[in-house]
C-alpha cells in the first residue's frame, strides 16, 4: 500500500532530484505539487515543476502556484546556487500543462504526508487556515551550522515567521536538516553511473554537474548534498535516517540568529518536543536509493 504525499517546493536542483525520486518509487504516490517562492521566485519554482513532471512522463500530477513571498518578510532568492532560471544546467523543454486552481487543502486526507522541501510560507498558511495535516516531512534547518549565514539554513531563513508556526502547531512533524543532507554527498562519479541510465538519469547528471559549483566552491565538496530527495527517501524508507524527538524553536528576532532552527538536541530545557530532528544517515543506502529509482525512468 503506497504512502500519499504532497510535495511543497521550490525547485531548485535537489527539489527536481526530489520529485522524481517520488515518481519512481511505488512505496510513495505523489498526489500533487504546491510550489513556493525560495530558491527562485514562484513563477519560476512553478514552470520548473512542470517542467520536471513532464520529464518523468507525469504531466497529469497537478501543480498548484503557492505563495510568491514570505508571510512578514522580503523574498530572497538562492540564484547563486540555482542560476537564474532555478535550475541552470539541462536544457528543458517549455512545460505543456498549466497550473492548477485546485486548493492543496483539498489533498491533504487522513494519511496523506506533506514533504515540504522549500520555505514553509505556504504550509503556515494551511495551519493558519486550521487545515488538518496529518504529518510533515520538512528538508530544512540544522542543528549545528547554516548555509545562507553561518546560523541559518535557506528555507528556515526564507520565511522564519512561517517556520515559527509550523513547529509550533503540534502537528507530527519531522526535519531533515544539513547535519544529515551534508553527510551523503552526490559525486561526479554518481552523476556519471546515472549520465548512462536514460534521459531522466541524464537530467538529474546534469543538474548534479550545476549544483556541484557551489557546493565545491563554497565547502570544497567532491560532491553536493541532494537535501530534499532526502526528505523524500525518509517517507520511502524511514530506516535510513535517524531521528531524535526534541525541542526546536525558530529564532524570528536576532540581528545574526535570524531563521536559526534552535535544537534542543539533549533535552537541556523542558521545552516541548515538537520535532523529529535526523540525526544520522545511512549515506551508502539513501545514495544507492537515488540511483536505483532514478535508473528506472525513461
Ligand atoms: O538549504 C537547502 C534547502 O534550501 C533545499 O531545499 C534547497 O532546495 C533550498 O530550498
Ligand atoms: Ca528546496
Amino acid at each position: 500500500m503506497s504512502i500519499p504525499i504532497v510535495i511543497d517546493c521550490d525547485p531548485g536542483h535537489d527539489d527536481a532530484i526530489a520529485i522524481l525520486l517520488a515518481l519512481a518509487s511505488p512505496e510513495v504516490e505523489l498526489r500533487g505539487i504546491v510550489t513556493v517562492a525560495g530558491n527562485q521566485t514562484v513563477d519560476k519554482t512553478t514552470r520548473n515543476a512542470l517542467k520536471v513532471l513532464e520529464l518523468g512522463g507525469r504531466a497529469d500530477i497537478p501543480v498548484v502556484r503557492g505563495a510568491a513571498a514570505p508571510l512578514r518578510r522580503p523574498l530572497r532568492t538562492a540564484a547563486h546556487v540555482h542560476g537564474e532560471s532555478g535550475l541552470d544546467g539541462p536544457d528543458l523543454p517549455e512545460p505543456s500543462a498549466m497550473p492548477s486552481d485546485a486548493d492543496p487543502a483539498d489533498w491533504l486526507e487522513p494519511g496523506v504526508v506533506l514533504v515540504a522541501t522549500g520555505p514553509l510560507t505556504n504550509v503556515a498558511r494551511l495551519v493558519q487556515r486550521g487545515v488538518r495535516i496529518d504529518r510533515i516531512v520538512w528538508m530544512g534547518g540544522a542543528i549545528a551550522e547554516g548555509n545562507i549565514t553561518p546560523a541559518a539554513e535557506f528555507n528556515a531563513f526564507v520565511d522564519p515567521e512561517a517556520a515559527a508556526a509550523v513547529f509550533g502547531s503540534g502537528i507530527d512533524l519531522t526535519m531533515v536538516g544539513l547535519d544529515v543532507t551534508h553527510k551523503a554527498l552526490f559525486t561526479r562519479a554518481h552523476a556519471d553511473r546515472l549520465r548512462r541510465t536514460g534521459r531522466a538519469g541524464r537530467v538529474v547528471a546534469e543538474l548534479s554537474d550545476f549544483f556541484q559549483h557551489f557546493h565545491e566552491e563554497r565547502y570544497g565538496f567532491d560532491g553536493s548534498p541532494i537535501h530534499d530527495a532526502m526528505a523524500v527517501a525518509h517517507v520511502i524508507d524511514p530506516s535510513l535516517l535517524e531521528t531524535v524527538h526534541c525541542n526546536v524553536e525558530i529564532e524570528t528576532a536576532s540581528r545574526f540568529c535570524d531563521g536559526r532552527t534552535v535544537v534542543d538536541r539533549w533535552h537541556a530545557t523542558s521545552g516541548t518536543r515538537n520535532a523529529h530532528v535526523g540525526v544520522d544517515v545511512d549515506a551508502a543506502r539513501f545514495l544507492d536509493l537515488l540511483h536505483e529509482r532514478i535508473a528506472t525512468l525513461p
